[in-house]
């Protein structure tokens, strides 16, 4: 008995003593950790369905088209819990046969997850799915509250991937399909193609395309307005098998490869192939990492012309995962230049058979190989790719990749962060009070949250992690419409807002958060939502530095009166609502030092024994960025009738400015607890979760701070009830399966309740 007593004080310390131990940079520890419950998100899930992984942002309908497996669905923009229509597109029962037949998983890979989605010129949408491993694609039509599929069963072959499980993109341009995926059953056939009257593909040769994992595509409008009459590119992102490291283990890069618009192919060579397909390595350099990280997801963002736009590219590690993630971003001119102007590599036969692949210094012909059709070529007489000479096509044909790497803009990563890899990337444009504009940075995790991240002038901030699924759903698609964010994973979507401000409940909170959509409206005495009526000096905002001296003083004469008999635990609750921020304890103005009697924890004081020498005035404070904020006093006396009632009331009406919490422990009623813990009367959640979440969360887990209003709101419980230990042990419980209710669970049990206004809880 006394064993498990001292177990479950043993966990509840090694988690606090985790959260000062590991080595992290402040910086890079998230300043909030949010559960969706309190952030006012709302879910869409059907019952049945899973794999919600295919997007498409229709602003002019005002709907999300959200593929899953074997469904589509036409969501409510503003609200995705409202469907406005769906339709299924399930496999036939021959098709399930003939999968299964072939030594595919019947239930699992021989259904048709739907893998592209996007509008045409047409008004109508291209679908496709995998199929039970015949890809197949169709077209999709939204009228009078309803989608429909033609049924057409084009073939989807080098569109849409056989497999469901590997990584595909595509992209629509000017209403023709260009696609990266691999175009046989066995997965072994890597392709880039354009599906068009002038179809055009890579060379299967591992040359070109080394058993890639095909991530992102982006079309960027270079032909307009370029003085060297150059024309558009298509940009693809992957990983693949490297070829220039001397290295006896097999190793992937990051590659980011581009092909122009007009291509047609070559006349003799490289006939309805790619002239133009050019790839470099991309470089996220990341200190301490063995292996080079790998591009997961590439987010383009293109503030003015062309040549403004950026690529936000996210990275994570290829072998253990809890090493950094980064995210590293690239100039188009940069990533041009490497292409336009740039060595290329060639491989060499060194010994009998080994190839080694070194930068070329022999001559390179002219037209260049891999360069668009442009006034150089047009000057030289060639108007198209099919005339382009064999020369040129020859040398591209055996040489497509480029010396040099693509260097990250700024040298270093935009955020580099250890603990749950990175899997997705958006990124949006803020414009802050003083009308400087910054890029707010959204990333999805492996274990299931966002990260709400920008960097101020190298400085790393990330705002908040909010965990929108269980810990093993990873975030497998980002998109962004206007105000909102639409979050995918193999169970559910949840939508957010990117500018919610009404979470941070005080002026420094809402000022030390530097998130440049918010700032503290002294008129309105609250964090609000920037927008142009803000441009004057009634809104306190400081981005760079995180100064907070022009915000108001609170009142913090108030207290909370506890009484205690002598010999009790008691346990004093103080969080404060910043991960970042270190507590403070003080005792009759005396700091606090941790003893026999005295434990600090990360949202609590424990008082061991107490005595007529442990009574007296407590303060809880907390500092962040030099800035001291009371969160809580509690005056401690020896037990006097009638004390615990008038405590409740304060802890409520602070609610704004303190989290805080009281708990009172006889220490003969925990005894009483624990023996019925013993005997198996309930059950032991608080240590044993505690001690798993730690393990699978690395870091993050330790900052699991609950947000204000879920404190109080579980205060009630534990408040309303007398105070003893055994009601004690159902609040952890209930804390626990709170936290554990409003994450989608792995086992595809969902709780829709839980999106609820946080005002209602
Ligand atoms: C679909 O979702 C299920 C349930 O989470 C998951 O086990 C499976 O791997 C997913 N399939 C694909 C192809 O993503
Ligand atoms: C700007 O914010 C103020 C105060 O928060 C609000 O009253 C006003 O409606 C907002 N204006 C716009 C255009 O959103
Ligand atoms: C707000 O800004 C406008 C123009 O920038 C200025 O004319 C006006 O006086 C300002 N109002 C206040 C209250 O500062
Ligand atoms: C509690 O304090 C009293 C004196 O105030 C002391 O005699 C006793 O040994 C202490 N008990 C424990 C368990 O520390």
């Amino acid at each position: 008995m006394f064993l498990l007593a001292v177990l479950c004080v043993f966990c509840i310390w090694s988690s606090a003593t985790l959260t000062g131990g590991l080595g992290s940079t402040p910086s890079t520890i998230p300043r909030k950790t949010v559960p969706i419950s309190s952030y006012g998100g709302r879910l869409f899930h059907e019952e049945g369905v899973l794999n919600y992984t295919t997007m498409l942002v229709r602003e002019d309908l005002n709907m999300l088209i959200l593929g899953a497996r074997e469904a589509i669905f036409a969501l409510d923009l503003d609200d995705i819990a409202v469907k406005k229509a769906m339709v299924n597109w399930p496999v036939t029962n021959k098709e399930q046969i003939d999968c299964s037949n072939k030594g595919k998983d019947a239930t699992n890979d021989c259904k048709n997850y739907i893998r592209i989605l996007h509008k045409r010129n047409d008004d109508r949408m291209y679908v496709c799915g995998t199929k039970a491993f015949i890809p197949t694609c169709d077209y999709m039509s939204y009228a009078d509250g309803s989608l429909t599929l033609e049924g057409k069963q084009e073939d989807g072959k080098g569109k849409c991937p056989f497999d469901p499980s590997q990584r595909y993109t595509s992209e629509m341009v000017d209403g023709v399909l260009y696609s990266a995926t691999s175009m046989n059953f066995r997965g072994s056939e890597p392709v880039m193609i354009r599906s068009s009257e002038e179809y055009i593909r890579t060379e299967f040769s591992s040359t070109w395309l080394n058993e890639p994992n095909f991530v992102h595509m982006a079309h960027i409008r270079e032909g307009e307005l370029n003085p060297e009459g150059d024309d558009d590119k298509i940009y693809l992102f992957f990983s693949e098998t490297a070829v220039e490291y001397d290295s006896y283990t097999k190793m992937d890069v990051s590659r980011v490869a581009r092909v122009c618009k007009g291509d047609l192919g070559g006349q003799r060579t490289l006939q309805r192939k790619w002239t133009s397909f050019l790839k470099a390595r991309l470089d996220c350099p990341v200190p301490n990492n063995n292996l080079p990280l790998l591009v997961q997801d590439v987010f383009h963002l293109c503030p003015g012309d062309w040549t403004t736009c950026v690529f936000y590219a996210v990275f994570s590690p290829q072998l253990d995962s809890t090493q950094y993630s980064a995210v590293c971003a690239y100039k188009i001119e940069d990533v041009k230049a490497v292409f336009s102007k740039g060595k290329f590599k060639a491989p060499v036969t060194v010994e009998t058979s080994f190839v080694k692949w070194v930068m070329y210094s022999g001559d390179v012909p002219d037209p260049r190989p891999g360069a668009c059709i442009d006034n150089h070529a047009r000057e030289m007489g060639f108007t198209k790719s099919l005339e382009l000479p064999d020369k040129t096509l020859q040398f591209i044909k055996d040489k497509p990749l480029m010396d040099q790497a693509v260097k990250t803009s700024g040298e270093k990563p935009l955020l580099v962060k250890r603990g749950a890899a990175f899997t997705r990337i958006v990124v949006a444009t803020a414009t802050a009070v003083d009308g400087t504009t910054h890029q707010v940075m959204f990333i999805g995790t492996k274990s299931g949250s966002v990260l709400k991240s920008v960097n101020y002038d190298g400085e790393m901030v990330i705002m908040e992690e909010i965990q929108l699924f269980g810990p093993s759903e990873p975030v497998k698609i980002l998109r962004l419409s206007n105000t909102k964010l639409y979050v995918g994973s193999d169970v559910g979507v949840v939508q957010l807002s990117i500018n919610e401000c009404g979470r941070y409940h005080t002026c420094l909170d809402c000022v030390l958060a530097r998130d440049p959509y918010c700032g503290w409206d002294l008129n309105a005495d609250q964090c609000s939502t920037i927008n142009s009526t803000h441009r004057n000096s009634t809104v306190i905002q400081s981005l760079s530095y995180g100064d907070a001296s022009q915000c108001p003083q609170i009142d913090d004469s108030k207290s909370v009166s506890i009484s205690f008999s002598h010999g009790n635990t008691v346990k004093l609750w103080c969080q404060p609502y910043s991960n970042l921020a270190q507590v403070q304890w003080q005792l009759n103005r005396q700091p606090i030092k941790a003893s026999n009697t005295f434990q600090v924890l990360s949202d609590s004081l424990m008082i061991f024994n107490a005595s007529a020498d442990t009574s007296g005035r407590y303060t809880c404070s907390s500092v962040e960025r030099n800035y001291k904020t009371q969160h809580v006093a509690y005056d401690l006396k020896m037990w006097s009738a009638s004390g615990t009632t008038a405590l409740l009331h304060d802890v409520k009406e602070k609610e704004n400015t303190l989290v805080a919490m009281v708990v009172l422990l006889s220490l003969i009623l925990s005894m009483l607890a624990i023996w019925n813990l013993y005997k198996g009367h309930f059950p032991l959640p608080f240590c044993h979760r505690r001690v798993k979440d730690t393990e699978n969360r690395g870091e993050q887990s330790l900052y699991e701070n609950q947000p204000p209003e879920h404190k109080i709101a579980s205060s009630t419980v534990n408040l309303n009830s007398n105070n003893n230990h055994v009601n004690n042990q159902r609040y952890s419980s209930s804390r626990e399966t709170d936290r554990l209710s409003t994450t989608v669970g792995s086992s595809g049990q969902i709780t829709l309740k839980y999106i609820d206004d946080e005002s209602e809880i």
